[in-house]
């Protein structure tokens, strides 16, 4: 016979082959979690839980690797190491806590989240709850209060949604990930293990991760290989199929410039108010300088060409010696000397941290 909670989600639209899946639902949850329990990474906000470490590792790992954002996790909870002690800081040591991780906004909405937690009467337990505090979405919500309260709601990341596409051999086109998480968002609900799902979302999330890879995945040792209707397929990578981005070039020319009497570095302080990089140093740009970027690149010599990538633009950034006496004072809006004994402790973004040091170095 047929469960009721088969016979609920029988009537959503799932893709086709996810119906063979989730007539056998519990199997594959009790081969996922048995597989996540002896394979899981051993993380620090995984072995001795809390809703703190929970929390801050949340917000750190939205847009961040989880071995880039180790470090950092552990110099966050030595310095504030719980929701009290957060929000009693000053936001410029959160943000220089935060400093090379990236999307600083993530850390300003944290601050809030901890004075807004601790002054509130009645700790938030609900999904519905967690919605209303700074910086928090349907996917962290989901994380955090599955995770710490056991709520019945399953998250649906890039990597779940690969995973889902994949079990389902689900071959709709998608505009984007977020798409395809909207659609097959009924799928994850439906496999949600109800008994433990904060172990079986974060078992979707390390599967995707380690093991559901996007390109070459590991097959061969997945726990779930046995559901999966992609794998029956040529090509289980072709899943999900999302639009390929259109990726825009984009050039900035920045300087180089050091002041003769100490050698002291200009650089550009984005305004406090401003949504991005607020408070953040950076080489100064062209436009920074008011000087047109084809001028820039005349005054003096190419140092170094850095490239990167900021969601869908590719940025070349050519950087080149400017004369001190081309920025006489006062100097333009943003624009400040940093001594050398300053560098070190002005708040800088990862990039540039790592090319002034490098320049600094020759
Ligand atoms: N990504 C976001 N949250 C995660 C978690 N709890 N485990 C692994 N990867 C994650």
């Amino acid at each position: 016979m047929l469960s009721a909670a088969f016979l609920c989600t029988a009537f959503l639209p799932v893709p086709p082959h996810a119906e063979a899946l989730l007539v056998r639902r519990e199997a594959f949850q009790t081969a996922l979690l048995g597989w996540y329990r002896t394979n899981r990474r051993r993380l620090p906000w995984r072995e001795q839980p809390s809703l703190y470490k929970t929390v801050v590792s949340e917000f750190m790992l939205q847009q961040t690797q989880v071995k880039t954002m180790l470090p950092y996790f552990a110099r966050w909870l030595d310095a504030l190491p719980d929701f009290t002690a957060l929000a009693a800081a000053e936001e410029a040591q959160v943000v220089k806590l935060w400093e090379g991780l990236g999307y600083y906004s993530r850390a300003r909405n944290l601050h809030r989240l901890a004075r807004d937690y601790v002054a509130r009467p009645v700790p938030p337990r609900t999904p519905e709850d967690w919605r209303e505090l700074p910086g928090i979405g349907p996917y962290t919500a989901a994380a955090i209060t599955s995770i710490t309260f056991s709520a019945p709601v399953a998250v649906v990341d890039g990597n779940v949604v690969r995973i889902l596409a994949r079990l389902a051999a689900d071959a709709t086109a998608f505009r984007d990930s977020t798409a395809a998480a909207k659609v097959l968002g009924h799928l994850a609900d439906s496999l949600l293990n109800p008994t433990e799902p904060g172990d079986h979302n974060q078992a979707m999330m390390e599967l995707g991760a380690t093991v559901c890879h996007r390109q070459n995945p590991l097959c061969t040792v997945c726990p779930v290989l046995d559901f999966c209707a992609a794998r029956r397929t040529a090509d289980p990578e072709a899943y999900p199929s999302l639009a390929a981005k259109t990726i825009e070039a984009r050039t900035v020319v920045r300087a180089w410039c050091r002041r003769e009497a100490d050698g002291a570095l200009l650089l550009h302080c984005t305004a406090a108010a401003s949504r991005r990089l607020a408070g953040q140093h950076e080489l100064p740009s062209a436009e920074h300088l008011g000087i047109k970027p084809a001028a820039l690149v005349e005054e003096g010599p190419l140092l170094a060409t850095k490239k990167r990538s900021i969601t869908r633009f590719a940025f070349t950034e050519p950087i080149h010696e400017l004369p001190p006496n081309r920025v006489p004072p006062p100097l333009g809006e943003g624009l400040v000397w940093v001594t050398r004994a300053d560098i070190e402790t002005v708040l800088m973004t990862g990039p540039h941290r790592r090319w002034v040091r490098e320049l600094l170095a020759r």
